[in-house]
């Protein structure tokens, strides 16, 4: 395991300070992109800035839980990492490296169809760790059925919990840090899942992005709910559906029987103009209700965000780029510290907003727009 350098990082800000001096210029736009003018990324931030606490005092926060379960799936912290695309630009050990840290840290971690190292060998730092932590595996959904049919397949043999659609990204987003950059894959690294199996991996093409590319060759725009059916039908894991941001969209989600939605417009790098994922998000709930569990992504850096998106009704919530930036800085060890330092930022909240478990996090706790929530 690499050492972090001398210099600590107290916060996920330092670390995103930090890895732009441990990445090339390719994959530091890459992952920092958003779409277009990338205000839907900022937004997913200022949103958690719009919301303000509530606290309540005189409460015994001697002893705090934050052990939950997420389909029934044991969560040492109300966090599982989203799902991000080749992670071995970040380091050699790419996801191995992320499913190392979250096994490890009992947080659930969603393999990217577009991931670096294999479904099958992420899949043995489960078994190897010993650890309870779910992993679910995020499907893209190819043109080719009999190979999205056979990526299922795979992820069901490996282990994996849960399948994750995403589901907008019927074309990519235009981030055009990376078309200017023509991203492209550097020499030796590869599609995991794909390159040896079935020949594909990211073109290099003049004056534009390899993956927007790949995406217009390769993935499905034609998909609707009704394909939904089809993948329940390939095997028994729960669908989860990925990139939610109304109520009708959810209601429907759950009439076609997935069983958690997460609310996300994917780090703003799809739809710029899309509202911020925690806007979206006491929508959704209203209209899922019990039906299923409701999760969200999007610009999640600090503990007191974490208690926000639970106070308006997520189960739990999932962290994208900064674990990209503990990955570059330092491997294994810059995720683990990730983790670390939400686990104790969601703790240290919890008590100052006099919540000792999470179950008594509600909505009563936020103030928006001048005035309590609800
Ligand atoms: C992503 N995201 C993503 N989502 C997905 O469903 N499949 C994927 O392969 C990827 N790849 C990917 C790569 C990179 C570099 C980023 C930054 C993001 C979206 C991701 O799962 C998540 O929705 C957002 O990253 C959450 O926002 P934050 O936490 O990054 O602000
Ligand atoms: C991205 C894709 C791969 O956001 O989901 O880059």
């Amino acid at each position: 395991m690499e050492e972090l350098e001398s210099y600590q990082p107290l916060n996920l800000f330092e670390y995103k300070q930090l890895a732009t001096k441990c990445l090339s210029q390719m994959a530091l736009d890459y992952y920092a992109s958003g779409a277009w003018d990338e205000v839907t990324l900022r937004d997913n931030r200022a949103a958690f800035e719009r919301f303000k606490l509530r606290p309540r005092v005189l409460v015994d926060v001697s002893k705090r839980n934050v052990v939950t379960q997420v389909l029934g799936q044991p969560l040492q912290i109300p966090l599982l990492i989203a799902p991000m695309a080749f992670q071995c630009l970040a380091n050699p050990q790419g996801e191995i490296a992320t499913a190392t840290a979250a096994a490890s840290a009992g947080v659930g971690m969603v393999l990217s169809t577009l991931s670096t190292k294999s479904i099958e060998e992420v899949a043995t730092v489960c078994h190897n760790t010993n650890s309870h932590a779910p992993q679910w595996f995020q499907l893209y959904i190819h043109k080719d059925r009999g190979l999205t049919r056979a990526l299922v397949e795979r992820a069901y043999s490996a282990g994996y919990k849960a399948l994750c659609i995403t589901v907008d990204a019927p074309v990519l987003g235009r981030r055009e840090r990376d078309k200017r950059n023509q991203f492209a894959l550097p020499s030796g690294m590869q599609l995991a899942n794909l390159t040896n199996l079935s020949g594909l991996n990211i073109p290099h093409k003049e004056a534009e992005s390899g993956l927007f590319i790949y995406f217009a060759q390769q993935l499905n725009p034609a998909v609707t709910w009704h394909d939904l059916e089809w993948l329940q039908s390939l095997c028994p894991l729960p669908l989860v559906v990925k990139g939610i941001l109304r109520g009708d969209d959810a209601a429907r989600a759950v009439e076609c029987g997935v069983k958690a939605i997460i609310v996300s417009n994917h780090g703003g790098r799809q739809l710029d103009g899309a509202i911020a994922s925690l806007d979206a998000l006491a929508e959704v709930v209203n209209a899922v209700g019990d039906r299923a569990e409701v999760l969200l992504d999007g610009g999640i850096r600090r503990g007191t965000d974490i208690l926000k998106a639970l106070a308006l009704g997520a189960k739990a919530v999932l962290v994208g780029r900064p674990v990209l930036w503990g990955l570059a800085v330092a491997g294994e060890a810059g995720v683990a510290h990730i983790i670390e330092i939400l686990r104790d930022e969601l703790d240290v909240a919890m008590a100052l907003a006099g919540c000792a478990s999470l179950e008594k996090i509600d909505s009563s706790l936020l103030f928006c727009h001048n005035q309590r929530f609800v």
